[in-house]
């Protein structure tokens, strides 16, 4: 069986081949540098860059692979940009009526969970961490079919919190690399600067605002006394609070829920301090490889057979 999937939800344009439960081939252009110099992603350029480099992917797609060789078209149905996703469902539908095979819409969070089943057994029950740009949860796995939140942020995605925090420290975007970078480089070092973590009401939500926001007033502070602000001392200290902040809320659901694996997804889980935390809480940890933390549409690939072979 081979599908062919396709990612444009955000603000990477990727098409990938899984073919008997591998992935062939996954093909990412990424549109980071474009959206860089406006210090986030702008919904309507990311549109028109998908549209520009879905066909060019596609060439590349059918060096590996011949169109008439595919069985079924996945794409991203949602959570996303709406026109992002417009142009990966209108691209779907249009190789789905040439090729005349079925098409499989597929939530994109349910791929990022599933990106651990790439190269991995996920045991069920078991626990997922979903740390991307735009979400933040915890997700309870019953089996592969019945996938239940149980806790979220109640304001912004963890990697939101990265790239807001990052943009104030003038360290560019994406700001999660870049924070992780600093973080490593301070590391060891003594630190003055203490953040608290915000508590809530239902104990697997997170809420994160609070955490930016104290790092906003903090660089704030450094700026209005005319003083340097203390860059990779501040950016240690936030991804310092968060993962653990994360570790501490996930622990937590571990404790509760009995589960036989654990499963770290989402574009936050490339952070190298998150994957060396959550390695030690479990004895059967799944991370995906790196190129599979981010948006991909291997991810897509991997969840549509999953789907079919339970429905
Ligand atoms: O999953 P993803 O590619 O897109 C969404 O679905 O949102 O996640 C992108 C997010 C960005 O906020 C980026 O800053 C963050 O993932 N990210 C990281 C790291 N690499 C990417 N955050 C922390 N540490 C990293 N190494
Ligand atoms: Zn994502």
């Amino acid at each position: 069986m081979t599908i062919l999937a396709i990612e444009t939800s955000h603000d990477d344009s990727s098409i990938a081949i899984l073919e008997n439960n591998k992935i062939l081939k996954n093909i990412i252009f990424s549109q980071i540098d474009i959206h860089a110099k406006y210090g986030g992603t702008i919904p309507e350029i990311a549109s028109r860059e998908h549209v520009n480099n879905i066909a060019l992917i596609l060439q590349e797609i059918k060096k590996v692979i011949k169109l008439d060789k595919i069985d079924y078209i996945a794409y991203t149905k949602e959570p996303g940009l709406i026109g992002a996703l417009q142009v990966g469902y209108l691209f779907a539908s249009a190789i789905s009526l040439a090729i005349n095979k079925p098409l499989i819409a597929i939530n994109h969070l349910d791929g990022h969970f599933f990106s651990g089943a790439i190269d991995n057994e996920i045991l069920y029950p078991a626990l997922g961490l979903l740390v991307s740009g735009g979400h933040t949860q915890i997700l309870y796995a019953e089996n592969e079919n019945n996938i239940k939140i149980i806790g979220e942020t109640l304001d912004d995605a963890v990697g939101e919190a990265y790239d807001k925090v990052a943009r104030k420290l003038n360290l560019g975007f994406p700001g999660g690399p870049l924070i992780d970078k600093e973080y490593w480089n301070y590391s060891g070092k003594r630190t003055s600067i203490k953040l608290t973590k915000p508590k809530t009401e239902e104990i697997y939500d997170f809420s994160l605002s609070g955490i930016k926001t104290q790092v906003i007033n903090i660089i704030n502070n450094f700026e209005n006394r005319k003083l340097n602000v203390p860059v990779s001392e501040i950016a240690y200290e936030f991804q310092k609070t968060v993962v653990e902040y994360l570790i501490e809320k996930f622990s937590l659901a571990i404790k509760h829920y009995q589960v036989n694996s654990i499963v770290l997804a989402g574009g936050v889980s490339a952070n190298k301090l998150l994957r060396q935390e959550f390695l030690k809480l479990h004895k059967n940890v799944i991370t995906p490889d790196l190129k599979y933390c981010t948006d991909n549409a291997a991810m897509i690939a991997k969840a549509a057979q999953i789907y079919l072979k339970n429905n």
